[in-house]
């Protein structure tokens, strides 16, 4: 939700290095771009609609500049326009901002009040107006920011230039993330590890209260009562290959092609040989009576399956919220209850502030997360890393994947402490786990045979995705993979529940894409998709190996894909996959912007 980079050094290449480390954090918005440079002593400031590439084309690449701050927009206050883009410029502070400032109304009066005049539509010239009359009065630079953010309320990262100061970059931040990289006469500042990845790997991470001076040779960073701190240098330990696309069409499509080694990753930090160290190597479960699942999005429909694989078989109470809900509502948790919370990103503005209720609430919570010292991995009383890598597209696939595989284990140490998994079922479990990544890549490799049934999709204006249980909560998933990269409305539906109202809007060639691999209750979902086919619906039936044995040859279907049948906990692993990546091809045929679809953002960091 809005990328910020900032460079300085000895060398005369900030155009380069801000441009590379936009481009990387696109993904966090791209409906404009701005940068703003040291040009011989003055700050230039160019600005774009549209993405990175578009800012590209204005430069002069011949600039030389030893300092400068960028950023990609995604807009909350003001439409995406020019004169919204970032950087703002007030008097001496010119500034980029990720955030929001939530009491910007009531600052821009007072301001206004006071002769300030207002080019934008935005929140962040009020903050740079702001720190403008406060510099003025203070003539400190670190005393400004501390009563700057004394002043604001909301959430924002800050990095900026005083024009009486051209040699260092200033840098403050409060619940969204910045981070300090380190270079050899050259240091950075980025909203995000792969913005720097091609320059160094070294970085620190600036909290909140804390303020950070940023020159070629030195970065200092002082508490609230302006004492220097001692940071610990950090080195990113993934691949730098994993931020790139490797000859990939599309970000969807590589990290699609991630997911056999991600779930290896995933499990492999925990089991390998037996079940009891799933329980040594996880904190300690036994104690909760009942769980929250609270999470956002695709995060939130790993939550559906976590939920329908622990209540089915560890027997314990799931309530799965949407975070934006759960923080303004009554949720009864109490110390023996554990509120899980599940984010790719770890900043995702509602889920971190669910956590925060949570805990105020005295639940003990435990974050499921991918990005290492995200906010929520932090403040979090316990963590568990889904090894997914760094996810570009703005469409989640592998972290999902990995997000729903750690609540199938935290369902297997449930079951297993509760004594519901026998010897037998252990070694059967196990074996199945080991050959989750071979049968992932089979799938993959089929893109073929999904992408021909795209062909039957791509050219409609309304999908339903049907399907009970856990098949419900795989439709949701599907549903929102189709219509968020594909723009097709696409709708889940209970396939019991169609007949209460939304199976009045099946018609001729209405396309179902019908989800059947829970064996306890396939027949009563198979009646499901035959009210649907009597209607005329185009159904595409999902099911697995041994349930095909049963329904091969059926009439009740247009066409179907055929999954590997596996272990009851790991099954939505695998019919996930197809549905990724019909969407994907759907996409494609309709030739949209895969790893950037409109309005989104991939870290969405504000309410
Ligand atoms: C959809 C998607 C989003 C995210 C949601 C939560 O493809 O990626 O729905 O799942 O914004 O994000 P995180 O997991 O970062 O909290």
């Amino acid at each position: 939700m809005c990328g910020i980079v900032g460079y300085v050094g000895k060398n005369q290449n900030s155009l380069s290095v801000l441009i590379e480390g936009l481009k990387s954090l696109e993904y966090r918005g791209y409906d404009s771009a701005g940068i703003a440079i040291n040009n011989q002593g003055r700050i230039k400031i160019i600005k774009s609609v549209g993405n990175i590439a578009n800012l590209e084309r204005k430069l002069d690449k011949k600039i030389l500049s030893n300092l400068g701050i960028g950023h990609t927009r995604w807009a909350t206050h003001g439409k995406p326009c020019l004169k919204n883009a970032h950087p703002h410029q007030v008097g001496k502070v010119t500034l980029v901002h990720n955030g929001i400032i939530e009491n910007y109304e009531k600052l821009k009066k007072s301001l206004q009040d006071e002769g300030y005049k207002f080019k934008t539509d935005t929140d962040t010239e009020v903050a740079c107006a702001l720190m403008d009359k406060i510099y003025k009065e203070t003539n400190d630079k670190l005393l400004t920011m501390q009563k700057v953010k004394e002043m604001i309320e909301g959430s924002y990262a800050l990095a900026i230039i005083f024009a009486d100061d051209i040699k260092n970059l200033y840098a403050m931040r409060k619940d969204s993330p910045l981070i300090i990289a380190l270079g050899k006469d050259e240091n950075y500042l980025a909203s995000d590890v792969p913005a720097i990845l091609q320059f160094t790997d070294k970085y620190i991470l600036l909290e909140k209260n804390e303020y950070a001076i940023i020159n070629a040779l030195n970065v200092k960073v002082y508490d609230n009562n302006f004492k220097e701190i001692k940071k610990q240098i950090l080195t990113y330990e993934g691949s730098r290959e994993v931020a790139m696309k490797n000859g990939y069409e599309h970000f969807m499509l590589k990290e699609i092609n991630d997911e056999p080694m991600v779930i290896k990753a995933t499990y492999e930090q925990f089991i390998n040989k037996n079940l009891k160290e799933l329980i040594d190597n996880m904190p300690d479960l036994a104690k909760y009576n009942n769980i929250d699942i609270v999470a956002c999005g695709s995060a939130y429909h790993a939550g559906l399956v976590g939920k329908s694989l622990i209540e089915e078989y560890a027997n314990i109470p799931v309530k799965v919220e949407l975070a934006s809900e759960y923080r303004y509502k009554k949720n009864f948790g109490n110390d023996s209850t554990l509120t899980i919370l599940v984010s790719q990103s770890g900043e995702t503005a509602d889920t971190l502030a669910a956590l925060r209720k949570a805990k105020k609430e005295k639940s003990a919570t435990l974050g499921i997360i991918n990005v290492v010292s995200s906010s929520i991995a932090r403040e979090a009383d316990n963590v568990l890393y889904t090894k997914a890598g760094a996810e570009i597209s703005v469409a989640t696939t592998k972290a999902y994947l990995s997000q729903v595989l750690m609540l199938a284990l935290i369902a297997i140490n449930k079951a297993f402490v509760n004594g519901n998994i026998s010897s037998k079922e252990e070694k059967d479990l196990l074996e199945d786990m080991q050959k989750l990544p071979q049968e992932i890549t089979s799938l993959i490799n089929r893109k073929d045979e999904f992408a021909s049934i795209a062909k039957q999709i791509y050219h409609n204006n309304d999908v339903f995705f049907i399907g009970r249980g856990i098949d419900y909560a795989l439709s949701r998933e599907g549903a929102l993979k189709l219509k968020e990269i594909s723009y097709i409305h696409a709708e889940a539906y209970a396939a019991g529940e169609l007949k209460h109202g939304t199976i009045s809007l099946i018609e001729n060639k209405t396309p179902v894409i019908a989800i059947v691999t829970d064996e306890t209750i396939a027949e009563k979902t198979i009646s499901n998709i035959k009210e649907v086919k009597a209607r005329g619906a185009d159904v595409t039936f999902i099911t697995t190996e041994s349930l095909n044995k049963k329904y091969a040859q059926s009439d009740f279907y247009d066409r179907k894909i055929v999954v590997p049948s596996t272990n009851k906990f790991f099954q939505a692993l695998l019919t996930i996959i197809p549905l990724q990546l019909l969407a994907y091809e759907v996409a494609k045929l309709r030739g949209e912007n895969i790893d950037k679809p409109r309005n989104l953002a991939k870290s969405v960091t504000v309410e």
